[in-house]
């Protein structure tokens, strides 16, 4: 079997290029596909919403480590679905042909990786991983097993975001110099609060939850939906908000990778207990001369003019805008003539310049939506062609490094050179070393 590359997933898209793959239960057109949930908490809830409707899928059985969130979902999901604490047993199911994993970002490498192993075909959450090198290793454990994956960047499976990728791919605005990104929520004055560390909770097991990252004394905002603002869980709004917006730059750059990094913020205005900043400003080269930026104002409102929720590709012929339900292209007036030398007494100079310029390409508003419904029914079809998925591992890992290696320049307060093909600094060994870590006995990485 030959392995896509890097390269054919960023030029020929990713569908079609496993088509070679073999499957192990070949489905036919008739054949129900039976999914085992790990993790039904917020995420989870929302993505079994998006399977449950697509009725040649069922719902065998759910794991998480909280019993309310078992109960609930299992109403939801109807038919009488396996319940456990414990995501082995899923995978030891022969049959379950696929599994759907919605736990928290340091449990992603693991599950996904056994699931590979036990021959089911996998989606899973973005960010891919907490990790650079656990990404890598999730790829490799797919393609060894031949399993099909789809990771959870569902702009990837909405129409209008794959016309505005395009159109800016393509030239629509000229060069793109800049690519912006944000993520403004004002926080202040209380955050997440400053609660003290607590006694391990009765009703789930915090060991549990944990898994392979540090035992610390169990902090409430370390569990359900906070994990997300500290670090042995997470790498912050960075990789969450910030994945899916690195996901439509490299797609509309045609990039996998960018050249360089480097990241300034911090704890700014709040006095809660997360680890990671309120306040962040993070920039990537990316090769063709583009500069992306994300910025993350988590004590601000969103100043005036700016589209917060927008990821915006600046290009010299003008703005395309992609929103959560459409996008837009905002050309710029254009003129010959050279800019001017203004001078104290010809004031008018500048406005001469500016006279007669025109714009070149045409203004354009279009309507869509994001669904997660389109990306699970992508997920389905693809177990039934053994094609790739819109938004294959390898992709999620791609998207999933450029925000992590914002984190380590954050954490090592430098600029780093990145090489994408052997996913090293080649400047920092320092940096290099904070691309894995070591999971907490008796939990290991399998090679
Ligand atoms: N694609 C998106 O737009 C999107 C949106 C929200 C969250 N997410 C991602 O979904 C993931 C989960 O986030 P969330 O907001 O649902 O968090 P959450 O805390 O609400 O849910 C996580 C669930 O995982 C369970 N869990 C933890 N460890 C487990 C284990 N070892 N085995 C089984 N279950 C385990 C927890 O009990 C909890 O119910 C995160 O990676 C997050 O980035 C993606």
């Amino acid at each position: 079997m030959t392995h896509p590359n890097r390269r054919q997933f960023t030029q020929a898209g990713a569908a079609g290029v496993l088509t070679a793959l073999s499957a192990r239960r070949v489905l036919g057109a008739n054949s129900r596909i039976r999914l085992g949930f790990i993790g039904v908490g917020n995420r989870g809830d929302q993505v079994l919403d998006a399977f449950i409707p697509h009725k040649d899928a069922e719902i065998v059985a759910l794991c998480d480590l909280y019993q309310p969130y078992l109960d609930f979902a299992a109403k939801k999901a109807g038919g009488s679905p396996k319940l456990t604490k414990n995501y082995h047993d899923v995978l030891a199911m022969k049959d379950v042909d696929a599994v759907v994993i919605c736990t928290p970002d340091h449990w992603h490498a693991l599950q996904t990786i056994h699931a590979c192993q036990a021959g089911k075909d996998v989606y899973v959450e973005k960010p891919l991983s907490l990790w650079v090198e656990e990404g890598r290793l999730m790829v490799e454990a797919a393609r060894k097993a031949e399993r099909v994956t789809q990771v959870g960047l569902m702009r990837r499976s909405s129409a209008f975001c794959r016309d505005a990728c395009e159109f800016v791919r393509k030239g629509g605005i000229g060069h793109v110099t800049v690519a912006r990104a944000f993520h403004i929520q004002n926080e202040f004055p209380k955050g997440i609060g400053n609660p003290p560390n607590e006694e391990e909770p009765k009703d789930w097991s915090w060991d549990q939850w944990c898994g392979p990252a540090p035992k610390v004394p169990y902090n409430r905002n370390r569990g359900f939906y906070r994990f997300r603002w500290f670090y042995d869980y997470s790498g912050g709004q960075l990789t969450n908000f910030g994945v899916h917006y690195l996901d439509l730059i490299q797609w509309a750059l045609g990039q996998d990778a960018p050249l360089a990094v480097t990241a300034i913020g911090g704890k700014y205005a709040l006095d809660d207990n997360r680890e990671v900043p309120d306040t962040l400003e993070v920039l990537w080269q990316y090769p063709g001369n583009t500069l992306a930026t994300f910025s993350q104002y988590n004590c601000t409102a969103a100043p005036a003019g700016l589209r917060g929720d927008a990821v915006e590709f600046r290009g010299t012929k003008g703005t395309v805008y992609i929103e959560g339900n459409g996008w837009e292209v905002v050309p710029d007036a254009l003129t010959d003539k050279d800019f001017p030398a203004r001078r104290p007494t010809e004031r008018a100079l500048e406005r001469d310049y500016r006279a007669g310029a025109k714009p070149v390409i045409e203004a354009r508003k279009e309507k869509g939506k994001v669904d997660t419904a389109d990306h699970a029914r992508n997920f389905l079809d693809c177990i039934v062609s053994r094609k790739a998925c819109n938004a294959d591992v390898e992709i999620g890992h791609r998207e999933t490094t450029a925000a992590l290696i914002g984190n380590i320049a954050l954490k090592t307060k430098s600029y780093l050179e990145w090489d994408g093909k052997t996913e090293k600094f080649t400047n920092n060994a320092a940096a290099n070393k904070l691309l894995r870590y070591d999971y907490r006995a008796p939990y290991h990485l399998p090679t």
